[in-house]
């Protein structure tokens, strides 16, 4: 027996006469105007999309738990890190980062890996990727480096010149490259790469006693990647692949796990360790730092609708909570302001009551009105401070960690330039077929750019932190290393 439909309305709740024929003068038309159902629907359809996000565009989500597995409260207050066993709800959102919205899941690109938090004392918001550092290290950098990445403004097409003459020009881009360019350069699902928060953040404690720290996501269904020519198939034949293997792996109960780790470095340290701790194209030596164990992130529940959740999610490095802090790393106080401005332009002003971005822990503030303000939008309580009726008030309790800033106000470049130890080390630890893989990526991402010079100038750099790594790469372009490199 088949269910009874419900009557269908339109969106003023009023049920429609007749969804299958406009109302027309006579069988052959024209159509009338009055025909207020057929353009609601008309009009509404051309309002069914947000922009896309400028970068990061095609994603897949998913929600999960996260559970802390070790007591790291002597170092932060953070109250959802606070006693093992304690679970807090958890949103991720896994991203390339050029493509557009309908663009291959399996190309080579860094993968983004935001982490929404609903914890008791607000979102948390760890927006990192699948790699521990950066192409670039200072915010300033961001839209020129974007640009290159994305398609040239008169063919529309991708453009290795862009890509290849930023990068030679910008030699702290160097690690990422390298990153880019081997075996990890196409997961070969999303279930099965690390998740880092790249950045340096800080760690405030119940004492108000600060340490510096990084965050590594590993996964515990293994590091997979994909064979370039199997990639290249797939983003032919299914250019959804990896968001079809999250789903399907969630939907049959295999869900995917992470084990959460940090790293970290005493707030001290930072004047006097080997390099800028704060520069995000680095990483920390593990011998240094090595991984401590927080807890762990299970996902287990699939979106209900794709527009809802993942579309509509907003993420920001600056959505902290007490306890976790900036670091002055230069990306991430760019970050701080970039995020929550895309979200008032893509979603709306109001975009975090939506269902996806609502906190768990309640909401008071001073704030009302706007477009889309769907909530109860304070009713008739107090809308303003200071005021003598008992509105929500300030916590000092929750005052950020004071810190000492020090130096000259300028437009100042980082003091450390070592752009190649860290990415020389990187291709000296990969076995001999990752290398002939590595270098051949590089050479046939390279061979299209039409100048030499930016060739020449690009293999200077991977000859500074290796000669053979430049050789190699120098050999495969039929190009020698310039004398003196
Ligand atoms: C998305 C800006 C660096 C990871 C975005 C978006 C913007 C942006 C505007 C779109 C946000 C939206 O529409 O919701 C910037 C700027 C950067 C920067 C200005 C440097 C100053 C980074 C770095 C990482 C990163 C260093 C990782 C370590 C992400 C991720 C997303 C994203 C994962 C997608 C978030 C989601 O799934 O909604 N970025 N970004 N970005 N960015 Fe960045």
């Amino acid at each position: 027996m088949s269910k009874q439909p419900t009557n269908l309305t339109t969106s003023w709740g009023a049920p429609v006469g007749d969804n299958q024929n406009s109302i027309t003068a006579g069988s052959r038309g024209p159509t009338l105007i009055q025909d207020v159902h057929l353009l609601e629907k008309l009009a509404h359809f051309n309002r069914e999309r947000v922009p896309e996000r400028v970068v990061h565009a095609k994603g897949a989500g998913a929600h999960g738990y996260f559970e802390v597995t070790n007591d790291l409260s002597a170092y932060t207050k953070a109250s959802f890190l606070s006693e093992v066993g304690k679970r807090t709800p958890m949103f991720i959102r896994f991203s390339t980062v050029a493509g557009e919205l309908g663009s291959s899941d399996t190309v080579r690109d860094p993968r983004g890996f935001a982490v929404k938090f609903y914890t008791e004392e607000g979102n948390y918001d760890l927006v990192g990727n699948n790699t521990p550092v950066f192409f670039i290290r200072d915010a300033i950098k961001f839209p020129d480096f974007i640009h290159t990445q994305k398609r040239h403004p008169q063919t529309h097409l991708k453009n290795p010149n862009a890509v290849w003459d930023f990068w030679s020009l910008s030699p702290e881009s160097l690690h990422q490259v390298t990153i880019l360019m081997s075996d990890r350069g196409i997961p070969a699902t999303l279930r099965h790469m690390h998740g880092f928060g790249s950045h340096t953040f800080k760690w405030v404690n119940a004492n108000g006693q600060a340490v510096w720290v990084k965050y590594h996501f590993k996964t515990e269904q293994g590091v997979q990647n994909l064979d370039v020519d199997l990639a290249a198939k797939i983003a032919g034949e299914n250019p959804d692949y990896h968001t079809e293997d999250l789903f399907n792996a969630i939907k049959k109960g295999d869900f995917p796990a992470w084990r959460l780790y940090v790293q970290i470095m005493p707030l001290e340290d930072a004047n006097t360790y080997r390099f800028d701790p704060f520069d995000v194209t680095k990483v920390w030596s593990q011998k240094d730092y090595p991984l401590i164990e927080v807890g762990r992130m299970v996902l287990n529940r699939n979106p209900e609708n794709y527009f809802a959740e993942v579309e509509q999610a907003t993420f920001s490095p600056g959505s902290f909570v007490p306890g976790i802090e900036a670091s002055p790393d230069k990306m991430l106080q760019g970050r701080l302001f970039a995020y929550g401005d895309a979200h008032r332009y893509r979603v709306g002003a109001n975009h975090n009551s939506l269902p996806i971005n609502r906190p768990h822990a309640e909401v008071h503030n001073y704030q009302r009105d706007g477009a889309l303000r769907s909530d109860s939008n304070g009713g008739g309580s107090v809308y303003y401070e200071p005021n003598s009726l008992g509105g929500p008030k300030e916590s000092l309790a929750h005052k950020i960690a004071p810190f000492e800033v020090s130096g000259e106000a300028q437009s100042v470049a980082y003091d450390h330039h070592d752009h190649y130890t860290q990415p020389g080390d990187l291709y000296r630890l990969l076995s001999e077929d990752e290398r002939a893989r590595l270098v051949q990526n590089i050479v046939n991402a390279m061979k299209p750019v039409e100048s030499d010079e930016i060739k020449l100038r690009q293999i200077g750099h991977f000859y500074k932190a290796d000669p053979e790594y430049g050789r190699r790469i120098a050999e495969g372009l039929g190009l020698t290393v310039p004398q003196g490199e």
